[in-house]
């Protein structure tokens, strides 16, 4: 047999790393970034609401699924659907969700490149002072072709680096240090945000109920997967790290709370600047820079101490990013450690290189090569059935960069997580799940049973129906 698993210390062992997974960029550059193009408060609201009903119960199921196993994604399904018709079908389910990592890992390097070279700017302006970027300054710097991939190379071969030491260890030590840090980072600049004058309009931005479109819920509802790093078996993986008298419940609840806490201080500090200083127009027109250019200005401009606070912080950016890269290519690795019996170095290797192809595609998106810029799969049909087909499944947008993260975190993390928790719900041994989730009062186990079998994969199912009508 194996040689025994490696495990978290601890239960806080378990909930910094997997806080570490689901804080990242998702958090400090999506989710402004998406929340500013959908409006403000609705959204939000609709995404809070899938937090609550639907990712928590999604990410119990996960934890639930791997740690009583204790066998990563495909391996775990295998397990519990052994004796069950439809094995292939669970086994499959794996797969993808596998591959869909491989994918987020692939355009997700991208942006965690960008933390490196806002380190070395603000090295450059806590020499030598701060000058405001020029117009355009971000577009050119997003269309220098090599620059992104030699950006985007530096991190993943540190990410790989990390996850060839093996698991626990590593990742876990990383994950105590670096979360206490970003978030006490965090509350600072939250601090000193709210002081802006544009501090009020930034909350009643985020918190005023207003008009959304059908694909701003298919939208918050992704984000909540991707966020929380569901619908893929990162969770499933995290969770077969887990000792087994560790509580699942409560980490899940822990490591939702802060992910969604920090999600929303992220939005408060940027918005209060972007509301003070309207003249970060570049922030405001392409939201996709927002984090690069909007932070450099409150700490240059408003702190005391900015000038050494600013690096620091993008170091942090670059922390939380890499907690999350780990948590990708750890899924990817340890389905070929457990399944296919490759050993971890030569796993790290070939996942991460042929993850890159895909790395090297999304760099070339932002401007660097026309063809990767407008790509869209229906070659951006308007008209007649491909353009309505363009219009439901890639809301037409453009670009291998936006094509797969759309792909990935408003389709394939939504249908994977609603399996998993039908799987979980409908399939998984009662007499298990209520051993694993140590809930003593029937009442409240009824409840979540519910929510798994019904409540949370409907709700997916009345999204995805929603955008198509
Ligand atoms: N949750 C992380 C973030 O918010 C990203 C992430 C890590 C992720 N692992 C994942 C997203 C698995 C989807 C699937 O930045």
């Amino acid at each position: 047999m194996a040689k025994q698993r490696d495990h978290w210390t601890s239960s806080l062992g378990f909930i910094l790393a997997g806080t570490g997974a689901a804080v990242g960029l998702g958090n400090l550059w999506k989710f402004p970034y998406i929340t500013w193009q959908n409006g403000g408060g609705s959204f939000v609201l609709i995404y809070l609401v899938s937090i609550l009903l639907v990712g928590i119960p999604v990410m119990i199921a996960e934890i639930t699924l791997g740690r009583s196993a204790q066998l990563s994604t495909v391996s775990a399904l295998e397990h519990h659907a052994r004796d069950m018709r439809g094995t292939r079908f669970w086994s499959l389910l794996g797969w993808g969700g596998v591959a869909t990592g491989a994918v987020v890992l692939g355009y997700y390097s991208i942006i965690a490149g960008w933390s490196i070279s806002s380190f070395v700017q603000c090295i450059g302006w806590s020499l030598n002072g701060y000058t405001p970027p020029a117009e355009h300054e971000f577009a050119h710097f997003t269309a220098n072709g090599w620059l992104q991939i030699g950006l985007a190379l530096l991190f993943a071969s540190v990410t790989a680096a990390i996850v060839m030491r093996g698991v626990s260890a590593g990742i876990e030590k990383a994950s105590r240090l670096l979360m206490p840090i970003l978030f006490v980072t965090l509350l600072l600049l939250s601090f000193n945000a709210l002081t802006l004058s544009g501090a009020r309009e930034a909350v009643a931005f985020l918190f005023t109920i207003n008009s959304i479109e059908w694909h701003g819920v298919l939208e918050a509802l992704g984000h909540a997967f991707f966020t929380l790093s569901l619908g893929m078996g990162a969770m499933i993986t995290y969770g077969s790290y887990m000792k087994k008298d560790e509580p699942i419940i409560k980490s899940t609840l822990v490591i939702a709370g802060l992910d969604t806490l920090i999600a929303l201080i992220a939005c408060l500090i940027m918005y209060s600047i972007l509301f003070t200083y309207p003249e970060v127009h570049e922030a405001m027109t392409s939201p996709v820079g927002m984090l690069f250019i909007t932070i450099p200005k409150l700490f240059y401009t408003q702190m005391t101490g900015g000038i050494i606070l600013a690096p620091v912080f993008f170091i942090l950016v670059g922390f939380a990013a890499l907690t999350s890269t780990i948590s990708m290519l750890e899924v990817v690795v340890a389905l070929m450690v457990d399944k296919l019996g490759v050993k971890r170095k030569l796993a790290t290797i070939a996942s991460a290189a042929s993850i890159f192809m895909l790395t090297i595609a999304c760099a070339l998106s932002h401007g660097a090569s026309a063809w990767f810029t407008q790509f869209n799969p229906l070659r951006g049909a308007t008209q007649g059935f491909w353009g309505e087909l363009n219009r439901v499944i890639f809301h037409n947008k453009q670009g291998v960069f936006n094509i797969v993260d759309h792909i990935a975190s408003n389709w394939c993390l939504p249908i994977g997580g609603a399996l998993i928790t039908c799987f979980v719900g409908w399939c998984l041994d009662e007499r298990l799940l209520k051993e694993q989730l140590k809930i003593e009062k029937p009442f409240y186990f009824k409840c979540l049973k519910i929510v798994l079998r019904y409540l949370a994969p409907i709700l997916i199912l009345i999204v995805i129906y929603g955008v198509n009508t």
